[in-house]
């Protein structure tokens, strides 16, 4: 039985999201430059789409570049943005053919414009697609957004359109980037490091956590499947008791 087979449909998670992380590792490891890395990363990105829309999870979001990675050397920004155009541009045929809906998340008016502009064809261009939606968090952090969203709350109780009494969850959830997506039940890191780094702080606080040791460009779909089969394999208790699931 394939890995694949072993997945339960009934037990999906709906909204995978991944830390794409260790491109650069993997391309020194190969004694090449780390740009070498995220162009194989590519590669991985693509196996990961199809795997997630094969077995039918609804959305999958892909950490692609945090705030904090403007720090970077500046050759290896520019370089992967112009891998980020260059690779939206060639994959809108591919994503309208699979039915997958593409959208961002994240401060994406600091893209440069032509990486801008091509991500907002793009998802133009696939909106009506039902099957999957793949979510790009570029330039995001999660404290940035929930910032964000504090502001525009703030506002609206300055402008008296809301009162800080009516204030809940589910305004703060209407006012993140994530507002029409539900929170991912599973999240996985590549590379072994074992941390969110800025990521989806709010949205991952029920999901079940997955580490693999595998650099990002050697993920592949199987890696992908036994992801999913560890998440069917745990017991998701939401504060409660095992017994309480039970009954
Ligand atoms: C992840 O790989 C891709 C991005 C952050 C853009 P890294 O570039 O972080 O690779 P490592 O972690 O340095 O190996
Ligand atoms: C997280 O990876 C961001 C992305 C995968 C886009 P990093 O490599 O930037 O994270 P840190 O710096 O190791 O925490
Ligand atoms: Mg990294």
């Amino acid at each position: 039985m394939s890995l694949k087979e072993k997945i339960n449909p009934s037990k999906l998670p709906q909204h995978i999201a991944i830390i794409m992380d260790g491109n650069g590792r993997w391309a020194k490891q190969k004694g090449q430059e780390r740009i070498f890395g995220h162009e194989r990363g590519v590669k991985s990105v693509r196996e990961a789409v199809e795997a997630a829309a094969e077995v039918g999870v609804k959305f999958l979001t892909l950490y692609a570049f945090s705030t904090e990675n403007w720090n970077r050397p500046q050759e290896e920004v520019i370089a992967l943005m112009q891998l980020l155009v260059h690779t939206i541009n060639a994959e809108t045929k591919t994503l309208n053919k699979n039915s997958i809906r593409l959208q961002a998340i994240g401060d994406l008016k600091s893209l440069p414009t032509d990486c801008y502009n091509e991500l907002q064809e793009a998802i133009e261009n696939t909106k009506s697609n039902t099957r999957m939606t793949l979510v790009l968090a570029l330039s995001y952090s999660s404290r940035w957004e929930i910032m964000n969203a504090i502001k525009e709350i703030a506002q609206a109780v300055e402008n008296k359109t809301l009162s800080a009494a009516a204030i809940t969850e589910d305004t703060l959830k209407a006012h993140l980037c994530t507002s029409s997506i539900p929170d991912p039940e599973l999240m996985i890191r590549t590379s072994g490091e074992h941390r969110i780094s800025n990521f989806l702080l709010w949205q991952l606080a029920y999901s079940e956590l997955y580490f693999t040791e595998k650099l990002w460009p050697d993920f592949g779909k199987e890696d992908l499947f036994e992801a999913i089969l560890d998440y069917q394999n745990r017991e998701r208790r939401f504060g409660k008791t095992s017994e309480q699931l039970i009954s």
